[in-house]
């Protein structure tokens, strides 16, 4: 081959004068698609040239002066998804190279493999080939229905929009859907329901709270996953969550909570029982307990000196006496404490038929 190259210019050398390609197939100067920033000196003959330059046809460029020995970049560095291969015996003046992608990729043109000719610049010809992913279309590439960019940048959409099969929709703000979540591509290539749309939703301001707090600025309206958190005012004792949370569906996780009353303890001249401990009303702080507390009562035996308990609740401030609970007299309870109802013995189980 290179014999036969040597021999070709030997010729063209030879030649002379001689115009050294047909002009009629080199093609007027022309820029276009290779970019070429520049091209070598326009001319007729090597004599325009001189020197070691000859005039050949150099692509768009027409008929130019170039030095034929000069070579264009070779080897090149190892293109990421392509692979290039010399199509000539040396990568000098009129060399042709294939840049071929690697299997699955593709050039801008949709084409998997482009050539190239050395240049009289020493540049490959064209832009330099960038291969990418080919869209994996499949040999049977199921008609679809249309999902507008509109559509696809509100939801995130599980499943195929291929013919026959469904989605399911979720709002990406994480708003309420409006509209069936479910759609199903028909045999027409539409869809079954219309799109649904997202609409950001609001939890009510909560009721508000007697005797208590809200630690939270107050809105008139509270975003999806807002926290309000309560406290209830001194004495008052919380009762329901300490804190409620704004719903994806614009609802409470909870009703806002009570804050509750203490209760006074309905008695004053006999002990009770309070968390278990037998004390005098007036040896409890304030002679009040919590809201829920239990507060045993002694009372007496209708006919026998004993006496039996009964326990009540106090529920937000309302803590009855038992129907059987009489309160001692001061002078039952200055004269004869040890008498006082809380002080007798305790009725045995056979006393309370
Ligand atoms: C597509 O098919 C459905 C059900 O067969 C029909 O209701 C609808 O009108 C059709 N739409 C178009 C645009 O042809
Ligand atoms: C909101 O969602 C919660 C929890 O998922 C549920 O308990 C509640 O009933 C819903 N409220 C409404 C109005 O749908
Ligand atoms: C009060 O009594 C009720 C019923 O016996 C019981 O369920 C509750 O836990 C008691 N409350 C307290 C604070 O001990």
């Amino acid at each position: 081959m290179d014999c036969a190259l040597l021999l070709l210019f030997s010729l063209w050398a030879l030649a002379g004068t001689v115009t050294p390609q047909d002009s009629g197939s080199c093609p007027e100067r022309l820029l276009g698609d290779e970019r070429r920033r520049t091209c070598p000196r326009h001319c007729k003959t090597d004599k325009d040239c001189g020197g070691k330059r000859q005039c050949l046809c150099d692509g768009q460029c027409g008929l130019s002066c170039v030095a034929p020995g000069r070579t264009c970049p070779w080897p090149l560095p190892p293109g990421g998804n392509s692979e290039a291969r010399l199509l000539s015996p040396t990568h000098s003046f009129s060399a042709l190279l294939e840049v071929r992608c690697k299997p699955g990729f593709k050039l801008p043109s949709g084409l998997d493999v482009t050539i190239r000719r050395c240049q009289g610049d020493r540049q490959w010809s064209g832009d330099e080939p960038i291969c990418t992913e080919a869209q994996s279309a499949g040999p049977a590439a199921a008609p679809t229905c249309p999902l507008p960019e509109e559509v696809t940048s509100t939801f995130s959409i599980q499943g195929s929009s291929a013919v026959g099969t469904s989605i399911h929709y979720s709002c990406l703000s994480g708003a309420q859907i409006v509209g069936s979540s479910e759609n199903v591509c028909q045999d027409n290539q539409t869809w079954l329901y219309p799109h649904p749309t997202c609409e950001k939703v609001f939890c009510q301001p909560p009721e508000e709270v007697e005797q208590g707090y809200v630690v939270a600025v107050q809105k008139t309206e509270y975003e999806v996953g807002f926290d309000i958190h309560y406290l209830c005012k001194k004495s008052f004792l919380l009762d329901g969550p300490q804190k409620i949370t704004c719903l994806p569906n614009g609802s409470w996780s909870a009703p806002p909570p009570h804050c509750r009353a203490r209760c006074l303890i309905p008695a004053e001249r006999s002990r009770v029982v309070i968390g278990g401990v037998k004390r005098w009303p007036f040896d409890v702080t304030d002679a009040m307990v919590p809201h829920g507390e239990n507060v045993t009562f002694f009372c007496k035996h209708p006919r026998k000196q004993c006496s039996f308990t009964a326990t009540q609740a106090c529920f937000d401030g309302k803590l009855q006496p038992p129907a059987c609970y009489l309160e001692p007299t001061w002078l039952q309870y200055k004269l004869f404490p040890h008498r006082l109802v809380s002080e007798i013995e305790g009725c045995e189980p056979g006393d309370l038929e």
